[in-house]
């Protein structure tokens, strides 16, 4: 048995340890879960199923509000935005330091994103150019958390009370984190999560909605009853994707991993929504949009679930762990529940430099480096104008962020941490806070 162990630890250090490395994704599940789905797969229970019902009532009570799942966070967006009636025209406010996927799904509505810059602080919203903006066709204000910090939700409530619109948080980042007890994405009108494999909780690819104002019960839960489930193929291939996933993206197989993905995705047998560079619904045709989230990802968002205070310590923990070495945000900001640090992020120079240096230990595919993340060029084509928000342009080219889920090794990192901090390139915390 000694000899054994002995040989099991020979291999692991010739075979594993040299290969170690992470990445931003898939860091929340356990192979228990990857069975469950394997076996789901085999059942009648795919694409609808009594798990549903468990994983909503599940949200409701840990939230507090009627929450819906999704096939993705966009679709929900794009439910809420139908359900409030947005029109041709219509106006609704969003930060221009965003994903692509959000003023799609305006534009999805023959509605016009309109873009407010950021904060250097924390990367959300400026609530004084946010007022600036506001016109007879403005509906909706959009609250986004970026990043898993809040933005400032009070401030945003206010304004919208002055001016009688909708204020739709776009908690897709930050699910956990809290304000005073309340979750955000249960603050304003309306509110979204993302549960795809980078996000807080992953159920493969996914998304919830909160509606938060009663008055919208009865019309959100109509439109819900009214879209589509995904259909068998596609929720199959998804779930085949989440499986592949979790077995070639754990640290010690991603150095083959990453390449094994590449090519079962050209092959088709993993997938993934892809509607980035489209500007209009009619041309997505590979699936349904939007569509409720299927039966077997409702079963992993119940162990998600179930797990997240874990899941958000551990967060924490890392952050502290970047924060100590790093010392960027005073550690009552770490602290405090209104940051859950999907990724801990700040400002740095010579990014290629340093993301190259990183890249031996872990991939980052650093977050929101261009203007509404996720579209390379053509920006006119969404509406923005480059040159128009300068603080959000400034952080695409200067944003670095770390992963925070349980796959992290932090102290892996310590020695670049170290050196990172030491060369000075840190953007500093005045210009930051
Ligand atoms: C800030 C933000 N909002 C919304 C979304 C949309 O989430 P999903 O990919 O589940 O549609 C994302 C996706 O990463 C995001 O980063």
């Amino acid at each position: 048995m000694i000899f054994k162990n002995k040989v099991f630890q020979i291999i692991k250090h010739l075979m594993i340890y040299p290969h170690y490395k992470m990445n931003v994704f898939s860091g929340t599940n356990s192979y228990s879960e990857m069975l469950d789905v394997i076996k789901c797969l085999f059942s009648s229970t795919c694409v609808n199923g009594s798990d549903i019902g468990i994983y909503h009532h599940l949200l409701q009570k840990m939230l507090g509000s009627p929450s819906y799942s999704f096939a993705s966070g966009r679709m929900g967006f794009y439910s809420i935005l139908k359900t409030i009636g947005i029109q041709e025209k219509d106006e609704i406010i969003i930060p221009s330091y965003t994903c692509i996927v959000v003023p799609n799904a305006i534009l999805y509505c023959s509605a016009k994103p309109v873009y407010c810059d950021i904060l250097m602080s924390d990367f959300n919203i400026d609530t004084d150019h946010l007022e600036s903006l506001i016109t007879s066709r403005t509906k909706a204000i959009y609250a986004q958390h970026t990043f898993g910090q809040m933005c400032d939700i009070d401030k945003i409530m206010e304004i919208a009370a002055k001016h009688n619109l909708i204020v739709i948080e776009d908690a897709a980042l930050a699910l956990g984190a809290r304000k005073d007890g309340k979750w955000a994405g249960t603050i304003g009108d309306f509110g979204y999560y993302s549960t795809d494999r980078s996000k807080v909780i992953n159920t493969g690819l996914g998304g919830i909605v909160t509606v938060n104002n009663s008055n919208y019960n009865k019309k959100f839960s109509d439109y819900y009853d009214s879209i589509p489930y995904l259909d068998e193929k596609m929720t199959k291939k998804i779930a085949q994707t989440f499986i592949i996933n979790v077995i070639t993206l754990h640290p010690s197989l991603y150095w083959i991993g990453k390449f094994i993905n590449m090519v079962l995705t050209k092959f088709g047998v993993m997938t993934y929504f892809s509607d980035e560079q489209c500007v209009r619904k009619e041309s997505i045709y590979a699936y349904p949009y939007p569509a409720k989230l299927s039966n077997i990802f409702a079963k992993i968002g119940i162990w998600q679930i179930q797990n997240i205070k874990h899941n958000i310590s551990h967060r924490k923990q890392v952050a502290h762990y970047y924060n100590d070495i790093l010392q960027i945000y005073p550690s009552e900001y770490i602290e405090n529940e209104k940051n859950i640090f999907l990724r801990y992020s700040f400002l740095i120079r010579n990014r290629d430099y340093w993301e190259n240096r990183f890249s031996s230990k872990i991939d980052l595919s650093i977050w929101f480096k261009s203007i509404a993340s996720g579209r390379i060029d053509n920006f006119e084509k969404i509406g923005y104008s480059l040159g128009s928000n300068t603080i959000s342009e400034y952080a695409c080219l200067h944003i670095f962020n770390l992963p925070t889920h349980q796959q992290i090794k932090s102290e892996k990192l310590k020695k670049l941490l170290l050196e990172l901090k030491k060369s000075g390139d840190i953007i500093s915390k005045e210009n930051i806070l």
